[in-house]
């Protein structure tokens, strides 16, 4: 298997398809003979109850910071380094005793959040590897018991509030280290000890951190809906936390849902979350970072779509952010101090063609974001109608600009950029501004040349 993101879902796809044809079938899955689990409700396909309310602030955030951060970090080799190496567990448990980070990194992490714009974090509490961040009473694989000796959530939890942001917490369903993990599929006994201690860590997590306001569910191999009694999970889950928002990735639908290292705009709520360079755990080799350019057009890219952008950091094991990363994120930072408007509370634009711009849209107001700038004038196809005033976002200059038909021209703009990585020009119209769709504009076009063809010919 390729180590990449692809390869992997398409492995976790064919892990998880075995378990539903299992599970179809009647057979082969310890869950058909366990009454508990079968008499588990129907899967949700909608939301939670009262969810507009609960995700309001994230819908108007848009943009996040993802940690990823466990013993595999000292590896510098991902985080799926203990499945893709087939490191015994033996061996990789060597690894808690000598994780010791330095005090207080996630200080440093919600600093760099903040400075970058972002509205909230979500930090890996435990991934797949099973060890865990928090202290947990249900086993001793975990951060107070092991080379830590302390709470790293905890210090999570603070760090964020201290700097107003929102706290996330990502858990792994999925667990190599338990020793009924895998073997939850097969054997009905080992289910009920892995569910019961899956949903006790997720009831720790839901009580002794106060208040948190994302459930990041992750990767609900090898169970199904049923198997992981995911809606009891989610039941506990908002009783315990009345206010949270929980991700689709214990086989429900969740408040949102999570491409990931893609941007899809999905039906519902969603959330694209991506590396900064290629890895989501610390990678020592990964030298493919993206741009502070290709960064800002995902965010406005997001943003258009009518979704959220969940951007990754992968620590070092003693909690150090990569220099790369945190150059990276200081542009887009610089870049949101003056542009943050055209970001936060945005929805959906039914503007979204160009080759040298994306759209944000608040109520009447579009923001056109250029990031191959054209010199002295910025034109769009397809615009129904005029608008009433435009300028340039971060000065506030005015933009002239001319409407002719359906193209619409900002004019008068210097020949370089004013702007880095991309230059936001704000305009306001009468009503939602709206683009006639690629498809009407080609028939235009076509309809155009027979015209033409027609007329020459008489
Ligand atoms: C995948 C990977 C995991 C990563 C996650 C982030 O599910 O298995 O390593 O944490 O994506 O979305």
């Amino acid at each position: 298997m390729k180590n990449n993101g692809t390869s992997r879902r398409n492995y976790l796809k064919a892990i998880t398809a075995g378990v539903s044809v299992a599970a179809a079938a009647g057979a082969g899955c310890g869950r058909s003979q366990d009454t508990a689990a079968e008499a588990a409700p129907k899967t949700s396909t909608q939301p939670p109850p009262d969810h507009d309310r609960r995700i309001q602030w994230w819908r108007e955030a848009k943009f996040g910071m993802f940690i990823h951060w466990g013993l595999y970090s000292q590896l510098a080799r991902q985080e799926w380094v203990m499945s893709l190496e087939d490191i015994p567990v033996t061996e990789y448990e060597k690894l808690a005793k000598t994780f010791r980070p330095k005090p207080n990194p996630a200080r440093d992490w919600a600093r760099l959040a903040k400075q970058t714009g972002m509205k909230y974090m979500v930090l890996t509490t435990k991934h797949h590897e099973g060890f865990c961040n928090f202290d947990s009473k249900l086993t001793d694989y975990c951060a107070t018991k092991q080379g830590p000796r302390r709470d790293l959530v905890k210090e999570y939890v603070e760090a964020a509030r201290a700097e107003g942001l929102r706290v996330g917490f990502y858990y792994s369903l999925m667990d190599w280290h338990h020793p009924d993990g895998m073997k939850a599929k097969d054997d009905s006994e080992a289910r009920k000890r892995f569910v019961a201690y899956i949903h006790g860590q997720i009831r720790e997590l839901m009580t002794n951190y106060g208040k948190i306001d994302i459930l990041w569910y992750d990767v609900a191999v090898p169970l199904d809906a049923a198997g992981w009694e995911s809606e009891k999970m989610n039941q506990m889950v908002l009783q315990l936390q009345p206010d949270i928002i929980v991700n689709n990735r214990n086989w429900l639908a969740g408040d949102f849902s999570t491409p990931e290292q893609t941007i899809e705009a999905a039906k519902g709520d969603w959330e694209s979350c991506m590396t900064l360079n290629d890895s989501w755990g610390f990678t020592a080799a990964d030298n493919n970072w993206k741009s502070p350019q290709r960064i800002v057009r995902n965010l406005v890219q997001c943003g258009q779509d009518g979704g959220n952008y969940l951007l990754n950091i992968g620590p070092m094991a003693d909690g150090s952010i990569p220099d790369q990363s945190t150059r990276i994120m200081g542009a887009v930072g610089t870049w949101m101090q003056k542009n943050s408007s055209a970001v936060y509370g945005t929805q959906k634009s039914r503007v979204n063609f160009s080759n040298v711009a994306g759209f944000t849209r608040k109520g009447n107001t579009l923001y056109t974001h250029v990031h191959f700038w054209p010199g002295s004038k910025v034109t769009i196809g397809g615009i129904e109608t005029k608008p009433k005033a435009a300028k340039l976002l971060a000065s506030g200059k005015d933009v002239p600009f001319t409407h002719s038909g359906t193209q619409l021209t900002f004019t008068d703009l210097p020949a370089q950029a004013p702007d880095d990585p991309v230059t936001v020009i704000a305009a306001e119209f009468e009503t939602e501004p709206i683009q006639r769709s690629l498809a009407v504009r080609v028939i235009d076009i076509i309809n155009e040349i027979e015209r033409k063809r027609n007329s020459s010919a008489t």
